[in-house]
Formats: C-alpha cells, structure tokens, sequence
C-alpha cells in the first residue's frame, strides 16, 4: 500500500456491477488497513445534489461535485472508490483532470443483460414511461475510449472483477 490517495472510477450502465464490484474492493481493502471511502450514487447524489435531475446539465454538474469531493479526499491519503453511471465522456473526462491519481474502470455489460438484471427495477420504470433520461434507453452512454482497466461482467463474476480490479491496481503502482 502506498501512502497516496487515489480514486478508482467505476462507470457503466445502470446494472452493469460497478456498486457490487467497488464494494468487495472495499472490503478487501479495509481488509488491509487502507482508509478507503466508497461513494456510490445514488446514495452521494441525495446529499451533495439533492436538487438536480438527470438532464446531460444536471448530470455533469452533479459529477463535477463529486469530482472535487473525490479530489479532497485522496489528497487526504484516502482511496475513494467512485461508482457512478457517469455517461458522458465529458464528466469523467473532469474528474481525470481534477483529480489526477485517477483510475477508470469501464464495467462493461451488454444493454441485454442490464435489462435483464435491472437490479433496481429502473429498466421496466422506463419502459412503461414511468421515468425518463434513462441511460442506455432514452440516454446515450458514451463508453470509454481509454479506460484503465475493462471489466466484463458477463464473463467473470464479482469476485474475479474484484480481483482484476486489484490486480491492475498493483500494476499501475497504486497498491503494493
Ligand atoms: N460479474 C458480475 N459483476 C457484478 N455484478 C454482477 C455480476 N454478475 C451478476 N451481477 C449482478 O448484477 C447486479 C449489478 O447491480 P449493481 O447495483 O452492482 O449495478 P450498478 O452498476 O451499481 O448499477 P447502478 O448504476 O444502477 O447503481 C447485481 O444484482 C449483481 O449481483
Ligand atoms: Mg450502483
């Protein structure tokens, strides 16, 4: 473990795993003695911006937020694992800027499978119209071009996600 902050950013379409897989790395983590903090959206986004919708404005503006929260904190020495849809490219782009020790993990997951795992049951909302600015229905979401690490959830389970996660992590020199 090195004694700097870093932040690993979790993006993917609703569904896709990133709250399952940043929370075994949590755990494995703390495991460890490291100060890791997870901030996970929906739960971050009624505290920090409780008054923005999920128009491409509100979005970015909520993100850049969270941008700079993640930014104080591993200054601080902390590892935050951020685990947001994030669809566009221009938001994590931000945060990549504002933060710099930062990590981009693409959970990558077909629309197909998200739907029909719909963890939160927003899929079948959007489709009966009874929500909208769905990503990955009425939304785009913009993959990543050059993410750190790619995760393909329907091939490997949380656990070995987990792992690769780590492991890349040890790579790139962030954890020993
Ligand atoms: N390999 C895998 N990795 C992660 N999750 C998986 C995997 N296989 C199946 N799942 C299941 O898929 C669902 C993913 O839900 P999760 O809440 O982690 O998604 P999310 O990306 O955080 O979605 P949201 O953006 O809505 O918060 C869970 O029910 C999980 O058990
Ligand atoms: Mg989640």
């Amino acid at each position: 473990m090195t004694d700097d902050g870093f932040v690993v950013w979790f993006t993917g379409l609703p569904g896709a795993g990133k709250t399952t897989i940043a929370s075994i790395i949590q755990a494995t983590l703390r495991g460890r003695g490291a100060k890791v903090e997870l901030l996970d959206g929906d739960e971050v986004r009624t505290w920090l911006s409780p008054n923005e919708g999920f128009s491409r404005e509100d979005r970015e503006r909520h993100l850049r937020r969270v941008a700079h929260v993640c930014e104080l904190l591993s200054r601080n020495g902390i590892i935050v694992l951020a685990s947001f849809v994030s669809p566009y490219r221009s938001s994590r782009d931000y945060a990549r800027s504002t933060i710099g020790n930062f990590v981009e993990v693409y959970v990558k997951c077909s629309l197909e499978t998200c739907m029909r795992r719909d963890p939160k049951g927003l899929y079948k909302k959007a489709s009966a119209g009874k929500i909208g600015n769905m990503t990955g229905m009425q939304d785009p979401y913009e993959e990543p071009t050059s993410p750190e690490v790619v995760i393909e959830t329907e091939t490997s389970t949380p656990e070995d996600s987990a792992r690769v996660v780590l492991t890349r992590l040890a790579v790139l020199g962030r954890l020993r």
